[in-house]
């Protein structure tokens, strides 16, 4: 193991993530460095001048460790390493240096509920057998029925639209729970091995000088002891969202504090009451607003979802989060471009018919309207270049969640797809020789970075223009303006405004202001069309 990357070299600002722009990159589909058709570290170095370009203020890195990859990484063999299809761990800490050095903090993904099945404790703990000390570790049990042959609770997956089973049998009789694939058993986070493990493994981070944590799954880590049938249990649910949980952050929160990192945690809860305990002061910083993200393209519920953000924010004192995608969900565009514009993993399906080029309007001043909110922004790689979702053909379809649905779900490799760099380059300069993991559809150079590098009228031009005016909103409250139904018209503090139509008939922008982005063109009567954003200087 090589020494510790040193200290980040940034100005002190404990405050930076509260307003951040954080891109999340998908190493393996991000670029590939080395040509074997998966992304690398080697990809990142050489791509961070577009990152840099881009303004974002972090990264994050869904997980770079070592991996079977039966769920993209999120089954971790090793938390300590990086997965040699991506480099090495001394490339890692160059990267975080050289990130650092352009002023982009490192946030990495750390996958607490689960290990992958070839995690040297889980091969421990199957090599020992029945009611050993290394089985306690996860939760293993005997199974129901005369001889053991059914399963030793009624949990589903945790995988939407998955049918498929949460506990696997083994040979010697013993059954273990995995909310996700049988790859990824769960641990059991009521032994105090594996929250010093945890702790551990932050540290360890910390100190190559990563900037923060984003947490997986943060919501299902406890389970009730007694692994009760969900079907007649009455009181707390099993395993969502338990009061234990919040205590496991607080400890975390302090091994973070001592390096001023932050947390940002994967926290998917219909509740908002219950959502903001984990933003408590002393436990994690941030947490993704899925809210907003699953939200329909449609004025009313947009900002009922703003004010409830809010609201439920302003009470523990911590940002909210503005997120439009991540790797696990329909990309903007696409869902933007169907007749339901809300996100639901329910409702994926194959073939679903949709407009793009309604889909990118709505997006593009989406894109406007989050990064004018006050809070932390998350964009995930390719939305700056207008990427939509891909269908990717079924032989070629990798994700875990696609097998477990018997088929019936697309999966999420759509929103995976290897990026386009370069147009004129084989794969689209994505860097691999030979074809990449996953197939890029027909016209998926004409998304490539360097057209659009060119064409003002771009995503990503309309992205590099609003990553760097976004500071004319500074960090004050948002106050609503008056406006006509399907339009949102909110200022900030210093007086910028941001106004998005989504009503079909123009509307005038307010007088005695400047505009200073827009989405779209204004039409000839200088009003803001459509789905069109507006940001406009008082
Ligand atoms: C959430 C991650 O974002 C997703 O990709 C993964 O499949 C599950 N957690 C399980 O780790």
């Amino acid at each position: 193991m090589g020494q510790p990357t040193p200290a980040r070299n940034f100005p002190t600002d404990g405050n930076w993530w509260r307003s951040a722009v954080i891109y999340q990159v998908y190493v393996r589909s991000f670029a590939d460095g080395d040509g074997d058709g998966t992304g690398d570290l080697a990809g990142v170095r050489a791509r961070l001048p577009h990152l840099a370009g881009l303004g974002v203020d972090a990264l994050w890195f869904s997980p770079w460790y070592p991996s079977p990859m039966k769920d993209g990484g999120y089954d971790v063999a090793d938390y300590r390493a990086v997965d040699r299809a991506f480099g090495t761990l001394a490339e890692a800490e160059k990267l975080i240096a050289e990130a650092s050095e352009l002023g982009i903090r490192t946030i990495v993904d750390i996958v607490p509920n689960h290990v992958s099945d070839q995690h040297p404790w889980f091969r421990a703990a199957l090599a020992a057998g029945p009611g050993s000390p290394e089985r306690e570790l996860f939760h293993f049990r005997p199974g129901r029925g005369a001889r053991g042959e059914l399963p030793p609770n009624d949990w589903p997956s945790q995988f939407a639209g998955s049918t498929a089973p949460v506990w696997t049998r083994l040979p010697d009789g013993d059954w273990y729970l995995h909310l996700f694939t049988p790859e990824q058993p769960d641990l059991n986070w009521a032994h105090p091995a594996v929250r010093q493990e945890h702790e551990d493994i932050l540290r360890f981070w910390f100190e190559r000088g990563v900037a923060g944590v984003r947490i997986d799954s943060a919501a299902l880590l406890a389970k009730d002891p007694d692994l009760p049938d969900l079907a007649t249990h009455s009181g707390p649910h099993p395993f969502v969202d338990r009061d234990e949980l919040h205590d496991i952050y607080r400890s975390w929160r302090a091994v973070a504090d001592a390096y001023d990192g932050v947390f940002v945690g994967e926290v998917w809860l219909p509740d908002a009451e219950r959502f903001a305990r984990y933003l408590r002061p002393g436990e994690l910083h941030t947490a993704f607003n899925f809210a907003f993200l699953s939200c329909p393209w449609d004025a009313g519920r947009l900002r009922a979802a703003i004010d409830t953000t809010l609201a439920e924010h302003a009470p523990v004192g911590a940002p909210a989060t503005w997120v439009l995608c991540n790797h696990d969900v329909t990309r903007t565009v696409t869902r933007y471009g169907r007749e339901d514009t809300a996100f639901d993993f329910a409702t994926k399906a194959f073939g679903t018919p949709t407009d793009l080029e309604l889909g990118t309007r709505r997006a593009r001043a989406a894109a406007l309207l989050s990064l004018a909110l006050p809070g932390s922004v998350y964009l995930y790689q390719g939305e700056e270049l207008g990427l939509p979702e891909a269908e990717i053909p079924v032989e070629r379809i990798q994700d875990p969640m696609h097998f477990r649905s018997q088929g019936a779900d697309p999966g999420r490799d759509g929103c995976r797809v290897p990026l386009p760099w370069t147009a004129g380059e084989p794969y689209a300069g994505f860097g691999s020789r030979e074809e990449p993991w996953l197939p890029q559809p027909a016209g998926w150079a004409s998304y490539a970075a360097d057209r659009q590098q060119r064409d003002p009228s771009s995503m990503l031009a309309l992205y590099r223009a609003a990553v760097a005016a976004r500071p004319v909103f500074g960090d004050g409250p948002l106050t609503w303006l008056p406006a006509p139904d399907g339009v949102l018209a909110f200022s900030r503090a210093d007086g910028a405004r941001c106004v998005v139509n989504l009503a079909p008939t123009p509307v005038d922008l307010p007088a005695h202001s400047e505009p200073l982005l827009t989405s779209g063109p204004l039409d000839d009567a200088g009003r803001l069309p459509q789905d069109t954003a507006a940001w406009l200087r008082a």
